[in-house]
């Protein structure tokens, strides 16, 4: 597939008006994107767990307008218009009106409200651009004289979250979502996210992931500004290829269900990630000594319990821990007793592996 195939044949019905509801899940990367070129084509490629419980809904609703001139709309996040989300917005229809048409030919209505709490610190990006693009898509289904496919739906819609924010492109499905090509995953593409197609183990089977919120604040480091400190960065290219190299080795680990080596090579994306920020110019230190705290209590719970419990971060000061389901019941007795006073106000959130976008109506 190539850009050109997402450019849309002439639609053969009209709308005047309607709406339509997506949720949309967060996710949680194993082997970061992290470095961009333009239009969000990754540096390397990433491989995330689809998240269930945190998720965005979004209704969009449309009507036709007389004059075409312009993009139209207004924003809403929980009944209340946020118009500091419309340049976001007004951004990313200008990427995508090649691939989208319509348009400029609807005003439209984007309610917007997420599961987890705005001040969670938690990117509500891939969940909300995602969200968005899935709306955007039903209404492009519509329009359409021929059956849209399942897959080119799933495919156009996680191409077009990512001209919203990269890594919204590996929340359309789940469970595993590989997003940049790799040579030894077929039909991985720069471009969009795909199911990973080989063997995942019986071990992680609904893995999950508890959310330990460190810190509510606003990011300290857009993504932006952080994807752009990888522009010559004196390490960039080592790291990309280490992506790569990561990437081979979690097949192989999929397969087998080795934790053990799961746990090596998430935990070291987590702390590359963070060490690029920390050796670019200018330099950042996204983790507080909390997040050093969990870390540390949990590599020593490891070493005492034997548990297939590890962790990893985005580009923040939350962690999430990441454990099998059958070890559900003795780690958040850890969590609870242990983690949760690095927590501010002692919040974390309870997630696990989900299976995707839904439509809602
Ligand atoms: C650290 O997808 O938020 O979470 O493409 O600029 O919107 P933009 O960036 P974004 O970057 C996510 C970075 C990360 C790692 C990851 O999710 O792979």
């Amino acid at each position: 597939m190539t850009e050109k195939d997402f450019i849309s044949k002439p639609y053969s019905k009209t709308l005047e008006s309607g709406s339509f509801t997506w949720s949309s899940p967060s996710n949680i990367a194993l082997v970061k994107y992290w470095g961009k070129k333009e239009d969000q084509i990754p540096e390397n490629p990433s491989i995330s767990f689809t998240l269930d419980y945190c998720k965005t809904t979004t209704t969009l609703s449309f009507s036709k307008k007389e004059k075409y001139e312009e993009f139209s709309f207004d924003v809403f996040l929980d009944s209340e218009q946020k118009d500091d989300f419309k340049p976001k917005i007004e951004t990313f229809f200008k990427r995508i009106e090649r691939y989208l048409p319509f348009l400029k030919a609807y005003h439209f209505k984007i309610e917007t409200s997420n599961s987890f709490p705005h001040s969670s610190g938690i990117a509500s990006s891939a969940s909300g651009m995602s969200a968005l693009a899935l709306c955007l898509m039903s209404i492009e289904r519509s329009l359409s004289e021929v059956d849209v496919t399942e897959v080119y739906f799933n495919q156009k819609a996680s191409f077009l979250s990512r001209l919203g924010s990269g890594s919204a492109c590996r929340s359309i499905e789940g469970d595993l979502i590989v997003w940049g090509t790799h040579q030894e995953i077929g039909g991985s593409s720069d471009l969009f996210g795909i199911k990973y197609p080989k063997d995942v183990h019986e071990n992680f089977k609904n893995y999950q992931d508890t959310i330990l919120l460190v810190d509510k604040g606003e990011k300290q480091v857009s993504s932006t500004i952080g994807h752009n400190l990888m522009h010559n960065h004196p390490y960039a290219e080592r790291r990309f290829e280490q992506a790569h190299e990561n990437m081979s080795k979690l097949i192989s680990i999929f397969k087998s269900g080795d934790l053990e080596a799961f746990t090596k090579i998430v935990e070291s994306e987590a702390l590359t990630l963070h060490s690029m920020m920390m050796t670019s110019m200018p330099y950042f230190i996204l983790m507080k000594p909390n997040t050093l705290g969990i870390i540390n209590a949990i590599w020593a719970f490891r070493t005492k319990t034997n548990s297939k419990i590890c962790f990893t971060l985005d580009a923040g000061a939350n962690v999430h821990v990441l454990y099998p389901e059958n070890e559900k019941e003795t780690v958040i007795e850890f969590i609870k007793n242990e983690l949760v006073t690095y927590c501010q106000n002692e919040h974390y959130i309870s997630d696990q592996i989900g299976f995707g976008a839904q439509l809602i109506s």
